[in-house]
């Protein structure tokens, strides 16, 4: 992708929000988001103390905001709470209560609606039941569902019991489900026969059968009936959850945990071959969740907000369940693709549910722009009132298109930079108070305190390239990696030596003359394709635990459509034949062994891999090769400089 460049350099406009925007927006103007953003860092336990006492519903009130000894954090010393009661007890008797908590549309067309009190209701039903199979506080439960309502009962179900969740994205393999169940040992597995995805039956249990075969910390497992295939139910194992809810009472009595209390582990890539299992816990997360959806997507009683985001990502966790149901919205669930059964699926739900907020990614938008306008301005879209991006950063190409076509030049984009580490949404526009620049994420959110810097920990000039960190902690930060403190620490506080204190990003960024930032992307060995982020070495690692393959190494491309696609480059073993069937052997090895998001786009065979002489691949070569580009830069370390040319002929 076209790095972004800073908006006057382009010559764009920026954007003010609209008057109408303003009138009835939450936070209205640039000096009201400045007074704010400063009071949070002037004074942040003022600041904090107030957002908690009004956002949150304590069963004990904390006494200290912060007990920071880099590189931990514990918020809100003290106080306990119950994270489901938060999303859902706290609306029961208000005018909430008959509201609609979720709007679910299956691939199918099959309708659901769920109110708050309903939703109360399936939690406690699904909380005796997890409860019934020895489930309690600390324990922890793997969730593997598709997009549907059962996933956020799941979720919420553990968290008003105080375990803690790991939910797997749908679309893993067996064998990463694997590793993710027994990274935390999950004592219980909750999935479903299957789920829809362009007209086809994903095997959910198939696939976690297999899985379950070398997971001994599963006792049990719950399976929705959503598919209604034929699938193995294991007796003694796996249990049919509707069957399984449909004798449990629909009240419980919530326990109270600690603000530190553990509320969820989700696995994310990083440098290594293993998913680093970033820990988030109880009162910071919410309050982070809460406050920022409130006044990023400036929610409304009457909003009905749609998050494209599966919920086995940060964004389903945060933007989807704790985020927008501690604020009491509704929230629209789709379960399937964005083209089936054709290319303007979202914009007939979007005309036919009335939904108001959009909340998607750069890589959905360039699909939709290669689709055609023709399906997007055959609805009318006039419920929408807001438009968010999320995941990579949207080239100005796709901001535009999406204003125009989708927002009618009437609806602001938050443009919401975050990671799976900082649990909520950390630089973002607000959209009634800051003037837009497409491509740029704009300014910090409350409390948060981003700098560019250089190798050493110097802040860049303005629009110079550097490195992201966040040089204060936040509410919603993570607390570890699960099982690897050590890790933690080195992975996100160790890259500057003087400042144990800083977070580092992984991102690179630059910062205009007006202080608004512009992220250029990850800078660790971590790609960022189609909004997922995947590890090189977990693709290179499922790559040389094919029999044919003696080294691989993975690095990302620019791509128009995916941000990065993924190539790979494979010396193999001497025995090994270079055929095309043999790369889409391997194509077909990576997907099975990681999922189908990890399949190589390119697979390119060659005869050694360019190392530095102390024998480390020089990726930053590999990439230029990849692009079709001249290698350029220092290669005075390289064993042999002979390989770029093999490399360069080699396809
Ligand atoms: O590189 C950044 C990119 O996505 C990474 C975080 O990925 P993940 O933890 O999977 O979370 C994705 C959803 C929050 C970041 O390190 N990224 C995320 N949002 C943006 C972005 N890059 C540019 N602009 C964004 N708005």
């Amino acid at each position: 992708m076209a790095r972004p460049t800073s908006a006057a350099a382009r010559g764009l406009r920026v954007l003010k929000p609209s008057a109408d925007f303003q009138r009835q927006a939450r936070l209205s103007g640039l000096a009201a988001y400045k007074r704010l953003h400063a009071e949070s860092l002037r004074a942040p336990d003022t600041f904090w103390r107030r957002m908690a006492e009004e956002h949150v519903v304590w069963r004990k009130p904390f006494h200290e905001v912060l007990r920071w000894k880099p590189p931990h954090a514990k918020w809100f010393v003290g106080g306990s709470l119950n994270v489901a009661e938060n999303c859902l007890d706290r609306h029961l008797g208000t005018n909430r209560e008959n509201q609609a908590a979720i709007i679910f549309e299956g691939e199918p067309g099959d309708v659901r609606t769920l109110t708050y009190r309903q939703l109360h209701a399936e939690v406690c039903r699904a909380a005796h039941v997890l409860e019934n199979l020895g489930v309690g506080k600390g324990d922890r439960v793997a969730i593997y569902l598709p997009m549907i309502p059962e996933a956020v009962v799941a979720m919420l179900a553990c968290a008003r019991l105080g375990a803690i969740h790991t939910v797997v994205f749908g679309g893993f393999s067996p064998d990463s489900l694997k590793d993710r169940i027994n990274g935390c040992h999950a004592k219980l597995l909750i999935t479903a026969d299957g789920g829809w995805r362009r007209g086809k039956i994903v095997e959910l249990k198939s696939a976690a059968d297999k899985a379950l075969e070398h997971t001994p910390s599963v006792q049990a497992v719950l399976v929705v009936k959503r598919t209604a295939q034929a699938v193995t139910m294991r007796s003694g194992r796996d249990i049919w959850w509707t069957e399984a809810l449909a004798g449990a009472p629909n009240s419980h009595r919530a326990k109270a945990f600690g603000s530190e209390h553990p509320l969820f582990i989700l696995y994310t890539s990083g440098s290594t071959g293993k998913p680093k299992g970033v820990l988030h816990t109880s009162a910071g997360y919410l309050l982070g969740a809460k406050l920022s959806s409130r006044y990023v997507f400036d929610l409304k009683d009457n909003d009905r907000y749609f998050c494209s985001a599966d919920i086995g990502w940060i964004t389903g966790h945060s933007y989807v369940v704790y985020g927008l149901m501690s604020n009491g919205a509704t929230v629209f669930l789709y379960e399937g693709a964005p083209n089936q059964p054709g290319p303007d699926r979202f914009w007939e739900m979007i005309d036919r549910h009335g939904l108001t907020i959009l909340y998607t990614a750069p890589t959905a938008i360039r699909a939709f722009m290669r689709w055609g306008d023709e399906h997007v301005l055959r609805h009318r879209l006039d419920s929408l009132r807001l438009l968010g991006s999320v995941g990579e950063p949207i080239n100005p190409e796709a901001w535009h298109w999406y204003h125009r076509l989708v927002g009618k030049g009437r609806c602001p984009i938050v443009d919401t930079w975050w990671q799976t580490e900082t649990g909520s949404i950390m630089i973002t526009p607000l959209p009634g108070a800051t003037p837009l620049k497409p491509g740029s994420a704009t300014l910090p959110f409350f409390g948060v305190a981003p700098r560019v810097v250089d190798e050493r920990g110097r802040e860049v000039g303005p629009d110079q390239d550097g490195k992201l960190v966040i040089t204060r902690p936040w509410p919603s930060m993570l607390r570890t990696l699960w099982g690897d403190d050590e890790r933690y620490r080195r992975t996100y506080f160790g890259e500057y030596g003087e400042h144990p204190d800083w977070y580092f990003t992984g991102d690179g960024a630059r910062r205009d003359k007006d202080g608004y930032f512009w992220i250029i992307g990850r800078i660790d060995d971590v790609l960022n394709i189609s909004g997922h982020r995947i590890g090189t070495a977990e693709v290179e690692s499922a790559l040389v635990a094919h029999p044919a393959v003696a080294e691989a190494a993975a690095v990302g491309k620019p791509d128009d459509l995916k941000g990065q696609s993924l190539v790979v480059f494979v010396t193999l073993k001497q025995a090994a034949v270079a055929t095309d069937e043999l790369r889409e052997q391997l194509r077909a090895h990576v997907a099975r062994e990681i999922g189908a998001l990890a399949r190589p786009d390119q697979v390119r065979f060659a005869p050694a891999l360019p190392k530095t002489r102390s024998g480390k691949i020089m990726r930053r070569i590999l990439k230029d090769i990849a692009a079709g580009k001249p290698v350029v830069g220092d290669v005075t370390t390289m064993e042999d400089v002979t390989v770029i040319a093999a490399l360069q002929d080699a396809c």
